[in-house]
């Protein structure tokens, strides 16, 4: 990639982490995510955030550092807005280039800086608020916005240019292309993509913690601002509000209601529990409520959770296995309670052999997530004209109760 000036003398220098390649070793990015760094040069030079130790990111980066005629000699501070390696890998190493550059990060990312990386000197605590002028009108401002993602999180204002740089807030998976870093150079296809790509992002590592997404759009609402420079994705110049107001609503999801929308996730050995399942979407259907399908183990767990997220309503088709719960089902609640998806309308259906116990084990499983659950559809062996009838009367029921729970719009 090549280094982008945003505006005079603020620049973007990014990498892409392939397709194939699972983000925090968990996740699938099919398309790639980008890992965005930024320079701000007045007297004084900055860079906020840096890139991930692996690959060629390190000589990607110092080579459109040098197209801005930058080195490591002649930048003066490293803004570290958070310390997860994806962004502060390189810190240790690029620090020996030269040691008198001065890291600003939060109280918190202090000890973190020190063990991750070994760096004990010069490093300066920033204090909420605090502000370092680097000359020719240039400005940084810093904000403490604890767990977005991790607990040292913080995002960098540039005052007079009115840029937030805001670190993994703000930002999606997806690769970044250099000639369509800024949102109004996306085609409308792309915008989609960026949006699916966003929502995906948030349900999978910023979801737990919407209730400091809250907070920190709460406490970022007085600031002015212009454009937001994300550490992965493109950067909102022309409508920086979208992407606030998406996160916004995700963030509100948490206590719900989320969209009317209808996911159902089902998994079955021998085909009974399937069998139902174009029933239930038939009746979520007959009321025109949209439905994301998704078959367990053979589906990706981080797509299941962007669609659950933003689903008011959840259907789970799983039969007993070994006196509990389908495992792989049982994997997707767990998920769920770790990423709290939670104040949903839902219900299961699903065949057992012998005695059940799939049952008892979702009533337990699902304790901490607030779903009202509409009575189960639930049978031994294989299903009956009863089961099918009731398939289809259960899923327009949720279909009706979504309607009437979820009145926000989704784009
Ligand atoms: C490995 C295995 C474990 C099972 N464990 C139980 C069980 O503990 N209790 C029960 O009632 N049925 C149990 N069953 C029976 C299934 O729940 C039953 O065959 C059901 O119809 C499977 O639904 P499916 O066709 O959708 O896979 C088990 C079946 C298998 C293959
Ligand atoms: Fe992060
Ligand atoms: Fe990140």
């Amino acid at each position: 990639m090549k280094s982008v000036e945003i505006t005079k003398g603020v620049y973007r220098m990014g990498v892409n982490i392939e397709p194939g390649n699972l983000f925090e070793g968990i996740w699938s990015i099919p398309d790639g995510t980008s890992i965005n760094s930024y320079v701000v040069k007045g007297d004084k030079t900055a860079v906020i955030d840096l890139t991930q130790n692996k690959d060629d990111f390190p000589r990607s980066i110092t080579s459109q550092m040098e197209e801005i005629g930058v080195s490591p000699a002649n930048i003066d501070y490293i803004i570290v807005n958070h310390m997860e390696p994806d962004h502060s890998g390189w810190l240790r190493k690029f620090r020996t280039k030269n040691p008198e550059m001065e890291i600003y990060c939060s109280q918190k990312a202090v000890p973190l800086v020190n063990e991750f990386c070994g760096i004990f000197d010069h490093v300066h605590a920033i204090k909420d608020g605090e502000t370092l002028d680097l000359g020719q009108g240039k400005t940084l401002q810093f904000f403490d916005t604890p767990n977005i993602h991790w607990p040292e999180t913080m995002m960098t204002f540039l005052v007079e240019d009115k840029i937030l740089f805001s670190c993994d807030a703000f930002g999606s998976y997806g690769e970044v292309d250099d000639n369509a870093v800024f949102d109004d150079q996306l085609s409308s296809d792309q915008h989609e993509f960026f949006k699916k790509e966003a929502l995906r992002y948030y349900a999978n590592i910023v979801a737990s913690f919407s209730a400091f997404v809250e907070r920190g759009l709460k406490k970022l609402s007085g600031l002015d601002i212009r454009m937001i420079c994300p550490s992965h994705g493109i950067i909102w110049r022309e409508n920086p509000a979208v992407i606030v107001e998406r996160y916004a609503r995700y963030a509100s999801y948490l206590k719900g209601p989320a969209c009317a929308e209808i996911t159902v996730i089902w998994g079955s050995m021998y085909g009974n529990t399937a069998k139902l399942v174009s029933e239930v979407i038939k009746g979520i259907r007959s009321e025109k409520i949209p439905v994301h399908q998704y078959r367990v183990p053979e589906d990706d767990i981080g797509f299941i959770l962007a669609d659950a997220w933003k689903s008011a309503g959840i259907v789970l088709g799983m039969p007993t296995y070994e006196y509990q719960m389908f495992p792989p089902m049982a994997h997707v609640i767990d998920d769920f309670n770790r990423k709290k998806v939670q104040n949903k309308k839902a219900f299961r259906f699903g065949s057992y052999g012998w005695s059940g116990g799939a049952e008892k084990e979702l009533g337990t499983a699902t304790e901490k997530l607030h779903w009202d659950f509409l009575e189960s559809v639930e049978w031994q062996g294989a299903p009956g004209e009863a089961e099918m009838k009731m398939a289809f009367q259960r899923g327009r029921e949720l279909a009706v109760l979504v309607k009437e729970f979820a009145s926000k719009a989704c784009d």
